[in-house]
């Protein structure tokens, strides 16, 4: 009978609905996540791949549906999570997969299954967020077209998946033994770029046009294989481009082709046309491509670093007419150039000019609370450390969700409870710091439910005299307004705020901070969670840059045991016996 009842429901919420009877699916997935031999770019290394594949398997999915992964950690000796890097996890804080924060690591040889709604269309992609294992190679991609019987804003005829990478031949063991080192050992800069995994280091596709380059010659090895993109004459085509880089902040241009931008980080921007474009790490774009060049010739799609004196040569890939059957034929002419690495009036114009798609609903007109965060790279201990209004971010063993939830923990580690609002007005952000030295804090930002929350990103000079570096920042958990973009100390005068954009301001979950300049962001505080803010530079992150945002905890609904199941928070869990 009640099977009746709701079989019945369900007929007439479907009667209401439009194209209910391709309602949406749950999509299943079973990833074992090992280390392997790998030759990314010819060289070979050990990375982290899934279910044997470098990248990991490319997620797809409709709007709407849910996304199943059984997660077999079949690393010999480590933990592991995966995060899903711009979906919003709305109502399943529990699997945004970050280490320490949302859930406690899988053990070797456990399991761990995400469920979780990908609620709207996108260009997304999935990261590891233990450690620096996402630099080990630890990625994927995740698409999300629109439910059935939606429509895109725009019209194409077919789509090619650029995931953006860079790579080590140190490997990150290396590198996170360097960072914490006193004195402090920098990873210095990627060997190569990948495209879809795939890169080239110690030679060149464009030798001919390159000083002092030899030519690849491939030698066979598919891992390290030319990416060639096939397309047909006078076609327009979707590029969906993301980043995942460790450090590099990129530049993606083609040969002849203009690129224009519709999509950013999920969100439909005002189509504008360019000839290059940045893509930061966390940052995800759709670009449309016409192919209305001459088609008995290929063209070269070129990835160069942005934002530090690159010791990487640029990445390339063909864009292979058809019916050209010569997939390999080079171009006559060079790679386009990637502009100065230091060109950052280049960098801002193209940022500014990514602005919400006309029709989008415009951001809460006034917030509830102003947050300012000061980066500054400071001395600790003999070390180096990155800091937010000076407190260096470290991660407690027991995860936050999982202890605010269940055991109302205050945050612990930080000398003062209450990480600091802002950092005063007085911090001259154009030397290094007075005074450099720093402590370590655990940064938790207390949310209340549904308030609207401004938070400043405040860029400073780095140790050295006249170093200031871009970061890219992500927020878990939501997406939030880039209200506008400012030079040197943000003061909230007149001036900074005829400065912020409440009219079409772009909706994304990464955002730049320039050298000596500032960020303003506004987001609202509608999803109970515990939520990473952080640099995405992998570095960075593990020097300490970022913050936590605990959001109306007491909300969140009853947490999966097996993502708690750890710390002090286990002991809770077995003294409680079934229900917390
Ligand atoms: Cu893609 Cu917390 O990161
Ligand atoms: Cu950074």
């Amino acid at each position: 009978m009640r099977l009746l009842v709701f079989l019945f429901a369900c007929l007439l919420a479907c009667a209401a609905l439009p194209h209910c009877a391709e309602a949406a699916k749950a999509r299943h997935f079973k990833w074992e996540v090992s280390n392997m031999f790998w030759s990314p770019d010819c060289e070979e290394k050990v990375l982290i791949g899934i279910n044997g594949q470098f990248p990991g398997p490319t997620i797809r999915a409709k709007a709407g549906d849910t996304i199943v992964v059984e997660l077999k950690n079949a690393l010999h000796t480590e933990g592991v999570v995966i995060h899903w890097h711009g979906i919003r996890q709305i109502g399943t804080p529990w699997a945004d997969g970050t280490a320490a924060i949302s859930q406690c690591a899988i053990n070797p040889e456990e399991h761990f299954t995400y469920r979780f709604v990908v609620d709207k269309p996108g260009t997304y992609f999935y990261h590891g967020h233990y450690g620096m294992q996402r630099a080990a190679g630890l990625y994927g991609s995740l698409i999300v077209d629109v439910a059935d019987g939606e429509e895109e804003p725009f019209k194409y005829d077919g789509e090619l998946n650029l995931l953006l990478s860079d790579w080590y031949h140190e490997s990150i063991y290396n590198q996170m033994v360097g960072l914490s080192s006193k004195p402090m050992r920098w990873i210095g800069e990627p060997q190569s770029l990948l495209i879809n995994g795939r890169g080239q280091f110690n030679c060149s596709l464009a030798a001919a046009h390159t000083q002092g380059a030899k030519q690849c010659t491939g030698g066979g090895n598919k891992h390290c294989a030319p990416v060639v993109f096939p397309v047909l004459p006078n076609k327009t085509y979707r590029l969906r481009v993301a980043s995942t880089t460790s450090l590099a902040s990129l530049n993606l241009a083609i040969g002849n082709h203009k690129l224009t931008v519709v999509e950013a980080d999920g969100n439909y921007v005002e189509p504008f046309t360019v000839d290059d474009m940045d893509i930061y790490s966390g940052d995800s774009y759709s670009v449309l491509l016409t192919t209305d060049q001459n088609p008995s010739s290929n063209y070269w799609i070129s990835i160069g670093v942005r934002g530090r004196n690159p010791k990487t040569a640029p990445a390339l890939a063909l864009l292979n007419y058809r019916p050209n059957n010569r997939a390999m034929k080079l171009p006559a002419v060079a790679p386009p150039a990637t502009p100065a690495w230091n060109d950052y009036a280049h960098s801002k114009a193209f940022t500014q000019r990514i602005l919400a798609r006309a029709g989008t609903p415009p951001p809460p007109a006034t917030s509830d609370r102003r947050i300012e965060l000061l980066n500054t790279q400071n001395k600790m201990d003999g070390g180096i450390k990155w800091s937010i209004n000076n407190a260096s971010m470290v991660l407690p063993a027991t995860p936050y969700l999982g202890s605010l939830k269940l055991l109302g923990l205050k945050p612990t580690l930080g000398a003062s409870a209450r990480p600091a609002e802002s950092f005063g007005r007085g911090y001259d952000v154009t030397r290094p710091p007075a005074n450099p030295n720093t402590t370590v804090g655990d940064n938790v930002y207390v949310l209340a439910h549904n308030a609207t929350v401004d938070v400043v990103l405040q860029n400073a000079n780095a140790l050295a005299h006249n170093v200031s570096e871009v970061h890219p920042w992500h927020l878990h958990g939501h997406d939030f307004w880039v209200l506008g973009y400012g030079e040197g100390a943000y003061n909230g005068d007149a001036a900074d705020a005829a400065r912020l954009n409440l009219r079409n301001p772009p909706l994304r979950n990464t955002a730049v901070i320039f050298p000596y300049g500032w960020t303003a962001l506004r987001f609202v505080a509608d999803n109970p969670g515990v939520w990473a803010f952080h640099c995405h530079i992998e570095p960075h992150l593990h020097m300490g840059m970022g913050v936590i945002f605990a959001e109306a905890v007491e909300r969140v609904g009853e947490v999966p045991k097996a993502a708690i199941s750890c710390g002090a928070t286990a002991t809770a869990l077995m003294a409680g016996g079934d229900h917390p």
